[in-house]
């Protein structure tokens, strides 16, 4: 680590990553500071302490008026010399900080690599990890509801609630591992006419049920005309329902839903706005990391699997979020997609 860096060193890591692009105004200030400072003590340096005495012995070596051209001449040398020092100083200053900022840039991407690498690594595992017991939980539904039939009209009451509770585990497990392997599995879309005028609502009536119990009002401004696109329509009614369904999610005690649509040229938009609590820059850009997730029973995997189908279509996906404010999410996919 070079000195520069190491200036720095009481700040933790971390906290270097939101200013990872950009100028560095802590070190252009201390190179500033440092360049004054530094020139400042040379001319100090020069004119107090070295100048008088170097000029007595130049007037003792070449005395007289017939010297004066000489004397002018090695006087006139040595502060020359004087002067490119500090500009070398200088010089050499902003190369150090320019080589030092480049280090912490290496370091930094190197970071952000290895935690890449993680987060893959942790998908893979949980990819595989769901993969293994999804046979074994079909086996156990299959028994648990052969068990319920065997048994029906034999059992107590609270013996057959203990039968469907089993089963309803199962099926929240079953769920869960599907959502993972269909995060984690390579997409192939099926692209086919696709109008966003009718996923959109589609969506909100699937949700009616938490839209109403979480005193939610929905405003759905469609475009007047369809934004109908060449889109894999599952992928992206499972990528609405997600938005939407992180809206929702967010807004527990009431708050407004609007979905927007509209068809601008070649390119299909949509637009979901909630006015829950927002996020911070820091958790907005965490939001696409799979297995991020504020929430007790979330999984983390709605927002990377969104991304990852936008992509795959070639559009973009976009979050506004301010705290206390609410998110807007965009999504813009071309209208004729080709698999990227
Ligand atoms: N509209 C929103 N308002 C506030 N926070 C949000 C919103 N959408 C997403 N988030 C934040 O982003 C996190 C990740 O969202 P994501 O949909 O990927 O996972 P999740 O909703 O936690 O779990 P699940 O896998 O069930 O979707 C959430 O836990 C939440 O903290
Ligand atoms: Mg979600």
């Amino acid at each position: 680590m070079s000195v520069f860096s190491r200036l720095f060193r009481s700040r933790p890591r971390s906290e270097w990553l939101p200013s990872r692009r950009g100028l560095n105004t802590r070190l252009i200030l201390l190179f500033t500071v440092l360049t004054m400072v530094l020139t400042g003590s040379v001319i100090i340096l020069w004119e107090k302490v070295l100048r008088p005495p170097f000029y007595q012995w130049v007037e003792r070596r070449y005395p007289g008026p017939a010297n004066a051209v000489t004397r002018d001449r090695i006087e006139q040398r040595t502060e020359h010399f004087f002067i490119s020092m500090t500009v070398d100083l200088v010089v050499v200053s902003i190369l150090l900080a320019i080589v030092d900022r480049n280090q912490r840039r290496l370091a930094e991407a190197n970071e952000q690599l290895a935690h890449n690498e993680k987060i893959a690594t942790l998908g893979r595992v949980a990819a595989q990890v769901a993969h293994e017991v999804r046979n074994p939980l079909a086996g156990l539904l299959l028994y648990s509801e052969h068990l319920k039939g065997r048994l029906d009209g034999t059992l107590a009451p609270a013996d057959a609630q203990l039968i469907d509770k089993i089963i309803a585990t199962i099926n929240n497990l079953t769920a869960t591992t599907e959502q993972i392997l269909n995060y984690a599995r390579p997409v192939t879309l099926a692209p086919k006419k696709v109008d966003l005028n009718e996923v959109a609502p589609d969506v909100v009536q699937l949700l009616s049920t938490e839209i109403s119990s979480h005193n939610i009002e929905t405003k759905l401004e469609l475009h007047g005309s369809p934004v109908t696109g060449m889109l894999d329509e599952a992928a992206i009614r499972a990528v609405t329902l997600n938005l939407v369904l992180n809206a929702v999610q967010a807004m527990s005690s009431g708050g407004q839903l609007s979905i927007a649509t509209r068809k601008t040229g070649d390119k299909l938009c949509m637009e979901i706005k909630d006015t829950g609590p927002g996020m911070t820059p820091e958790r907005i850009k965490q939001i696409f990391e799979p297995f991020n997730t504020t929430k007790a029973r979330g999984l983390g995997l709605g927002m990377p699997y969104a991304q990852k189908i936008i992509h795959r279509h070639g559009g973009k996906i976009r979050v506004d979020s301010e705290p206390g404010k609410g998110t807007h999410v965009k999504i813009e996919l071309p209208a004729d997609a080709h698999p990227h």
